[in-house]
């Protein structure tokens, strides 16, 4: 039976060197120099929020605001909660982090004015609440490219988002550079995987027990990104001298969702052979799935960034840590 790599949300595609490294950079990122800091995290129910609020709460100050304590699409919401967080007496830097989204990619399509309100709206909120006044890391996607390329995509290179969920996110990153030119960061990301909430490692987890082959598309190539090094990225990139503007932070390296399923099968010790290639024209969804979503690190390294692990060793650091997790048992 076929499989897909999307499937309800971009969180569930269906989906060391001499250097110091994403693996080590998170450990200090999150416990010292993160003190120095008060951080706001919207979105923090989700997959990476709940990673990022997990990995600062251990030793920083954060105030984690999911959906139900702060709709993003409220703007006098976001200004009164911006206003109030900002106005309490501290002498820490604040950073606002916003890893809020509307991720039904599918959905989308047929309901892209939520989305819009959301991924457009929701950002442009918080940059006017911010601009000047707190550094604030927004997250976005390859979605907003035509995902036709060839080459890693550059941080400047033209958008053109091809799908519904695409554009309301570059309205979003747009939004974020026109209004708070000088404070606020936009980090585009791909591929996102972790403990916390659906995503495709999990799926194809559980369907590893429901199958006992599985064909998964070898046309579409992109850089899965761990939670957890995605998380400890964007703490640096908080704490750093990097200006505002662009940055895309990804695992490092490429693969096809094919190859990504056969390696998670071989971290679930099973025969990495029962997955077997496919194409996209195999699936038709409502939204079509870029074909290339692979981010150039060349402006990361160029901020003096820490460089991304590869996705393959930072797949196999996530079945040690969260193994758990990843096979559905936690
Ligand atoms: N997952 C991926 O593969 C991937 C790839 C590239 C980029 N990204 C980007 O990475 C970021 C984090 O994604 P993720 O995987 O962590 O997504 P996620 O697990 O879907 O989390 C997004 C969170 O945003 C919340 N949210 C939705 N509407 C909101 C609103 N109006 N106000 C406040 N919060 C709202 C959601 O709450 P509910 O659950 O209650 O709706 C959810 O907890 C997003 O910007 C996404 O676009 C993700």
């Amino acid at each position: 039976m076929n499989t897909t790599p999307a499937s309800a949300t971009e969180s569930a595609p269906e989906t060391e060197s001499a250097s110091e490294t994403s693996a080590d950079r998170s450990q200090s990122a999150g416990a010292g120099d993160a003190t120095a800091y008060r951080w706001l995290v919207t979105g923090a129910g989700g997959q990476l929020g709940t990673e990022l609020v997990t990995l600062l709460g251990k030793s920083a100050q954060v105030r984690a605001l999911a959906r139900a304590d702060l709709d993003l699409a409220d703007a006098e919401a976001v200004r009164t909660t911006i206003d109030a967080w900002l106005a309490e007496p501290s002498d820490l830097t604040p950073v606002v982090i916003n890893t809020a989204a509307y991720t039904a990619v599918d959905a989308a399509e047929s309901d892209e004015g939520t989305a819009l309100a959301v991924n457009g709206d929701g950002p442009r909120n918080l940059a006017a609440a911010t601009a000047g006044r707190a550094r604030l890391i927004h997250v976005s996607t390859d979605y907003v490219f035509a995902g036709d390329a060839t080459v890693p995509y550059g941080v400047d290179d033209p958008t053109e988002p091809r799908t519904a969920y695409g554009r309301t996110k570059l309205v979003g990153d747009l939004a974020v550079r026109e209004v708070a030119p000088d404070t606020g960061y936009v980090v585009r990301t791909a591929w996102v995987y972790g403990a916390y909430g659906p995503n495709f490692v999990k799926t194809m987890t559980k369907l590893s027990r429901d199958r006992e082959t599985l064909q998964v598309v070898n046309d579409q190539l992109g850089s899965p990104t761990w939670t957890y090094d995605l998380a400890s990225g964007l703490i640096e990139l908080a704490m750093s001298d990097a200006l505002a503007g662009n940055y895309h932070c990804t695992g490092s390296g490429q693969t096809s969702w094919f190859e990504f399923t056969r390696a998670i099968f071989t971290e679930l010790g099973l025969d990495p052979q029962r997955v077997e290639p496919t194409t996209s024209d195999a699936f038709v969804r409502p939204a079509p799935r870029p074909a290339f979503s692979v981010l150039s690190e060349t402006e990361w390294a160029g901020a003096g960034l820490t460089p991304m692990r590869d996705w393959r060793g930072a797949l196999h650091a996530a079945f040690e840590r969260d193994g758990a997790a990843l096979r559905n048992e936690s």
